[in-house]
């Protein structure tokens, strides 16, 4: 082994290193010349100042492309499992907003996972981060290195992965460019993956389009079709008031919890569509289930049966929906919101009426088809395409 290693390292000294390139490794993967740019991303105006206060970029961890291109490269890698059949991007596909169509996936030694897989788009503003259906990580330098280690998703040891990418000679250069050295550790692969995922922005969808031409999200917006509209206003909370009940009440659109009269700041807007705290939305109708979400890790009651508030960026792409995938459509997520809220002991306060009991939206089916034609606007496909997020291997 250490022969072997000796042996990749005079390789790759006698390439001249001060060209970037991989191209000696263009049998193994296709990567450009010139890493693609994504540390300096052409963000529309919809990212504004306000935006950026949510930034959860570690100082320590700021995009550069060599960093994301190296996570790139791991992240779509099979042999980060243990028995080289599963890399991230098995779970999270891009075509799907880098989540699963499946209910729950299939972990590298075929045992299904324990919740559904989750899609990812601008994870960089999640200004509580809060990672998972049940919050357990905190940030996304840790959360990253968990499905590796997880036994039912890759299924390594930290050691191992790191002793295993350091015999990848393709790697070599990777490693070099990102961090001015060839050495592996937890640490970079970690920065690295994490770098990739906060480099997923999306704003290229319809509704993007509609806030760059109105700059608010609350009036008509002439790019959407009459139905698309009214399911802006029901999704807004137009039509109830203060918002309350609504989905922008949790799904929200700048991470801080909206309380009632509180308006929703002048300079806000929906560019994560999820929520910073977890909430139970009456699936069930008591705890007498598999999976109590927040509740069961922190051992407190009242947290039973809640679950993170998932972006809903893409959330065309990526059902089946909820944390254990139980919904196959949108239409069937409406219908829930409309009229199937069950009287959980710890159903949230949004969820509840004045009288205490469920909130049922009751829609016509108008405006569930409103609802659902607005929830597809939220799909970007330029990033479900962009070659910059794709699988860099050539089998
Ligand atoms: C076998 C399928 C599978 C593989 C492989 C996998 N994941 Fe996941 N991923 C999931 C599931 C399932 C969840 C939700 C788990 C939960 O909440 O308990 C998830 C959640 C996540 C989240 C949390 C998103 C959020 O909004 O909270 C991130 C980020 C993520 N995975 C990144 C990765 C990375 C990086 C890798 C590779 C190192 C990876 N995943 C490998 C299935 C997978
Ligand atoms: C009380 C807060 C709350 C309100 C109000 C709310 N949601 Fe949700 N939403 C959640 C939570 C929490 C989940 C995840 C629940 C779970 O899996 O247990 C969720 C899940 C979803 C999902 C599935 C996401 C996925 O990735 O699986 C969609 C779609 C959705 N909500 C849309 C809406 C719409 C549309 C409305 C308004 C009719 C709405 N939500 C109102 C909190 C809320």
């Amino acid at each position: 082994m250490k022969l072997f290693k000796l042996f990749l390292l005079l390789i790759l000294t006698s390439c001249s290193s001060d060209e970037k390139g991989n191209e000696g490794y263009s049998d193994v993967y296709n990567l450009p010349l010139i890493p693609y740019n994504y540390s300096n991303p052409n963000f529309p105006n919809t990212f504004t100042p306000y935006v950026f206060s949510f930034d959860n970029t570690p100082s320590n961890n700021t995009i550069t492309d060599d960093v994301v291109t190296l996570g790139r490269v791991l992240f779509y890698d099979k042999n980060m499992s243990s028995n080289n059949t599963t890399s991230c991007a098995s779970c999270h596909k891009q075509e799907f907003g880098f989540s699963d169509d499946a209910s729950k996936s299939i972990g590298f030694d075929g045992v299904q996972t324990f919740r559904n897989t989750m899609g990812f788009a601008n994870v960089g503003f999640y200004g509580a981060e809060n990672f998972f259906w049940d919050h357990r990580a905190a940030n996304l330098e840790d959360q990253v290195l968990i499905p590796i280690q997880d036994e039912v998703e890759m299924g390594m040891t930290l050691n191992e992965l790191v002793e295993k990418i350091g015999t990848l000679a393709y790697y070599n250069p990777l490693f070099e460019n990102a961090f001015g050295n060839i050495q592996v550790t937890n640490d970079r692969i970690s920065k690295a993956l994490s770098q990739f995922i906060r480099s997923i922005y999306s704003y290229n969808s319809k509704y993007d389009e509609g806030i760059e031409i109105t700059n608010d999200i609350f009036v008509y917006f002439p790019n959407f079709t009459a139905e698309e509209n009214l399911g802006k206003d029901i999704f807004n909370g137009k039509l109830t008031p203060n918002a309350i009940g609504t989905c922008i009440t949790c799904h929200l659109p700048n991470n801080v919890p909206l309380h009632f009269n509180q308006p929703i700041p002048d300079n806000a807007n929906q560019i994560i569509f999820s929520g910073a705290e977890p909430d139970n939305i009456g699936l069930d109708i008591d705890l007498n289930v598999e999976d109590n979400g927040v509740g069961e890790l922190v051992g407190v009651i009242s947290l039973y049966g809640h679950f993170k508030t998932p972006s809903l960026r893409n959330i065309a792409l990526t059902g089946p929906y909820m944390h254990d995938g139980r919904l196959s459509t949108l239409e069937e997520v409406v219908e829930h919101y409309s009229t199937k809220v069950l009287d959980h002991p710890y159903l949230s306060a949004h969820m509840k009426n004045g009288a205490g009991e469920p909130r049922h939206l009751n829609l016509s089916p108008e405006e569930s088809a409103g609802l659902v034609a607005f929830l597809k606007t939220l799909t970007d496909y330029d990033l479900i395409s962009d070659e910059k997020f794709s699988d860099p291997f050539i089998d």
